[in-house]
């Protein structure tokens, strides 16, 4: 199969009906959102929504996500409840994705088997524009293949999906770097499953009973069940080894310049360190301070380490706290317990 690849913004309106009548036919279009690039079928066409799995090698028992329009058009697909009212009227359209109760209307192969169905409302206007076009709402997981950094830009994901889907909509690189939040709700509830963009603090303004599921800051215990499939699986991971450095215990500068004289490595190194390193293989993440940055930067540099052929990679242990936290979950599961205090 050829790969198409266009360039596109919520005005280009050719390219956007040939997407959409693709999707309503049972084909597979890799979709830019806000987060990362999804890889969108008809989320009511059964065998579209296999293709999915197939073209991601994705093992069937995860469930994928299913993007709407609009906040009320949950309503079709989902149980829903006031606190998902109040969650969206903030928050959506965007990075979040809520998993309410499932109606019949959505196949048993888009969730696999659960009973429940993860929900978002993308706030990209290309994504907007495509699933309105389309007129039904459109399943999407991350349009990488199973075990590689999501893709941020339609480049990564022709790496991934080249010959396997007949067209991807480029619409530049995305804005946050990671996926969305994913919460479980109830009533009076929500469990975060996955930390993005819409941070803990936001969501304790919403509800007074806010927890986090263990697999978010910890790899899964052996034998221990997760809340959300994908928490079982290894992710995010670097052909290298990446290892990661706290830098309370560790001077990261003289640690990695060492490295550096010694080892194939690569650095993920603060800008304000790139003067201090030799000039190989630096990967800088953005200023300290600039977390919007690093998480925008952090599977566009673990893709380009991939492609440098190092060894090894070296980087700070992230912070665990407020925006934060999502880029120390993608980093903690994919550096395999390689962690330098
Ligand atoms: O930002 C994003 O969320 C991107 C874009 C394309 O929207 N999508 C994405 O999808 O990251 P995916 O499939 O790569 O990740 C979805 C996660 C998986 O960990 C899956 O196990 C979990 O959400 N999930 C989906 N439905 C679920 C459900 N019903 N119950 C629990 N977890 C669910
Ligand atoms: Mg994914």
């Amino acid at each position: 199969m050829v790969t198409e690849i266009f360039k596109v913004d919520k005005d280009s309106y050719d390219i956007l009906k040939k997407a959409a009548a693709l999707v309503r036919s049972g084909e597979l279009v890799a979709i830019p959102t806000e987060t990362v690039y999804g890889l969108g079928a008809n989320a009511f066409d059964k065998n579209a929504c296999l293709n999915i799995f197939k073209a991601k090698g994705r093992p069937g028992d995860n469930p994928l996500i299913v993007h709407i329009a609009r906040p009320e058009d949950a309503e079709k697909i989902a149980y829903t409840n006031p606190l998902y009212y109040k969650l969206a009227d903030k928050l959506m359209p965007g990075p979040l994705t809520i998993i309410l109760p499932k109606k019949d209307v959505i196949p048993s192969e888009v969730t696999a088997g659960l009973d429940s169905v993860a929900i978002r409302c993308p706030v990209h206007p290309v994504a907007s524009a495509l699933i309105e076009m389309a007129g039904v709402p459109i399943a999407a997981p991350s349009a990488n293949s199973s075990g590689k950094p999501s893709p941020t830009t339609a480049n990564h994901v022709f790496d991934d999906m080249a010959g396997k889907i007949p067209l991807i909509l480029d619409g530049g690189v995305c804005d946050v770097g990671v996926e969305s939040t994913v919460i479980k709700i109830t009533e009076n509830e929500i469990i975060l499953l996955r930390p993005g963009a819409v941070t803990l603090e936001m969501l304790k303004e919403f509800c007074e009973n806010v927890s986090v599921a263990g697999a978010v800051k910890e790899e899964l215990k052996a034998g221990e069940k997760p809340l959300s499939p994908g928490m079982k699986y290894k992710h995010y991971a670097p052909r290298a080894d990446l290892y990661l450095i706290d830098d309370k215990y560790i001077d990261f500068v003289e640690f990695t310049k060492e490295k550096q004289k010694s080892e194939n490595c690569a650095i993920m190194c603060y800008d304000e360190e790139i003067k201090l390193l030799e000039n190989k293989n630096l990967l800088p993440v953005g200023n300290r301070d600039d977390i919007k940055n690093q998480t925008k930067q952090l599977f566009i540099l673990l893709r380009e380490a991939d492609k440098m052929g190092v060894d090894t990679i070296y980087a700070h242990l992230p912070n665990d706290e407020g925006e934060s936290l999502a880029i120390y979950n993608r980093m903690i599961r994919a550096c395999a317990h390689r962690i330098i205090k």
